[in-house]
């Protein structure tokens, strides 16, 4: 498949000067860095490296005095007929245009709030089983965050849904779209697929996929939390009818954002308290939001359209939208340079085994997100030695569930998982390799001498 099919549509940028190649490393990534103050801490005489972005991001400094500002100034419940309830009513109105700017939605009334991905997941999918019935047919994928699959599997139970699944080509850890066509038929109703994996940091092609399950006539629910910290989104282009993501995986605080096309997050009935709203977003934002969440939310986006105007060529003028876009691709830029970098890194280790995309010239089908693993020692003997040396990684299956299960690595512990954002240095990739390669020496007894790309 030519990753152009598996790219993003291109996103037109009226407005922007040329988007150079990114961040350059040196003095332009130390001012990025600079915004973020846990970049600064230390560990055993080092800075710490965070590499754990897909389980969660560092926050920039307008996150954190976002938060703290609301909590000193505008901390109060919704709707209330005195200062503070205005102000952060107003704050809540501001967050669902910033949010519907940075996903391409035509209006703030196609996103929602909630707790995380996973709470909104369960809620849209209820609101959803609600209209089925048995022997209609879901598809959901193995290369999905169970918090895409498991909603969908309980619908098995609840409704007499039939659940049909999308496997994965093992030797490059992508979807296997001939699974899909076999999958679709009359009574599919819904496909749930993610647009970048969690685990192996595949790019899945959605235009592609969502054009396939319209023509079955089935809705698409996409999973973009892993996505959201690497490229921009444009849920227009996509043209899926949800699309949820999670703000903390993109330099946010703790919080989950739903986008739903406007009829159908009218169309279907939510599960809501009596006097809640019956119109969208109100009705799928159920009890009381996390205000200073939501307000440290927008200082993640002053971050960004400041990111878009630096280093992402966005003019003064330009819309938030589309400084918010340019950001997004001088990230992706940035991130490109890091993922060649690291695939070369890698394969230098002895005994090591990535999983996945490993061809530098298929970076486009990727974000930089590796797993692997290592003769001799377990997943998490490995994240641990990494930990003592205050290298963050993750370790297991981090709920991609089902990929662990199909690459036959559950008994074992699954894999390490590296995942670099654009604030991580070419330096720390460096230092991530010298320590693997110290990790692989002291096993040396024990490991064949040369790595194994395993993917294609
Ligand atoms: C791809 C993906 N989907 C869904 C989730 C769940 O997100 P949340 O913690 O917001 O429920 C995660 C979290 O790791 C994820 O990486």
């Amino acid at each position: 498949m030519s990753s152009d099919r598996n790219s993003q549509p291109r996103l037109e940028l009226p407005g922007t000067r040329d988007v150079a190649g990114g961040i350059a490393p040196g003095e332009a990534l130390s001012t990025v860095r600079a915004e973020f103050p846990a970049l600064t801490r230390r560990h055993a005489g080092q800075t710490y490296c965070y590499l754990d972005g897909p389980g969660g991001t560092q926050v920039p400094r307008k996150t954190i005095d976002a938060m703290a500002g609301y909590l000193e100034r505008s901390n109060a419940n919704h709707e209330g007929a005195f200062a503070t309830s205005e102000e952060s009513d107003a704050i809540l109105v501001e967050a669902h245009a910033a949010a519907a700017d940075f996903l391409g939605a035509s209006g703030p009334d196609e996103v929602a709030f909630g707790q995380n991905m996973t709470t909104l997941t369960f809620a849209v999918s209820r609101a959803i089983g609600r209209t089925l019935r048995a022997g209609d047919e879901v598809v959901v994928t193995r290369l999905d965050h169970d918090a895409n699959v498991a909603p969908w599997l309980a619908l098995e139970e609840e409704r007499g849904v039939t659940v049909r699944w999308v496997g994965v080509r093992e030797v490059d850890c992508t979807l296997d779209l001939d699974d899909l066509e076999r999958a679709l038929g009359p009574r599919t109703r819904l496909v749930a697929v993610g647009l970048a994996s969690n685990a192996v940091g595949t790019i899945n092609p959605i235009p592609r996929i969502v054009e396939m399950a319209h023509a079955a006539g089935a809705w698409t629910y996409v999973d973009a939390v892993h996505a959201a910290p690497h490229m921009p989104i444009d849920v227009a282009a996509l043209d899926s009818d949800f699309l949820v993501c999670s703000p903390y995986k993109f330099f946010g605080p703790h919080l989950g954002l739903l986008y739903g096309k406007r009829e159908r997050l009218e169309q279907l009935a939510a599960y809501k308290v009596r006097p809640a709203p019956s119109e969208p977003p109100g009705k799928w934002e159920t009890g009381t939001l996390s205000g200073e969440a939501i307000a440290g939310l927008l200082g993640t986006f002053d971050y960004l359209s400041w990111l878009g105007r630096e280093f992402g060529g966005a003019a003064e003028s330009a819309t938030r939208r589309t400084t918010l876009v340019a950001a997004m691709l001088a990230i992706r830029a940035t991130e490109r340079r890091l993922a060649r970098n690291a695939l070369a890194a890698l394969s230098e280790v002895p005994g090591l085994s990535l999983r996945g995309i490993v061809d530098p010239a298929r970076l486009d089908e990727r974000v930089p997100t590796f797993a692997f693993t290592m003769a001799g020692l377990t997943p998490h003997e490995i994240a641990v030695e990494l930990g003592r040396r205050g290298i963050a990684v993750w370790d297991g299956d981090y709920y991609a569930y089902e990929l662990i299960r199909t690459l036959g690595l559950a008994e074992s512990g699954g894999m390490v998982r590296v995942g670099l954002v654009h604030y991580n240095e070419p330096a720390e990739i460096e230092r991530l390799a010298e320590a693997l390669h110290e990790i692989a020496g002291s096993t040396a007894a024990k490991s064949p001498p040369r790595a194994r790309m395993e993917g294609a």
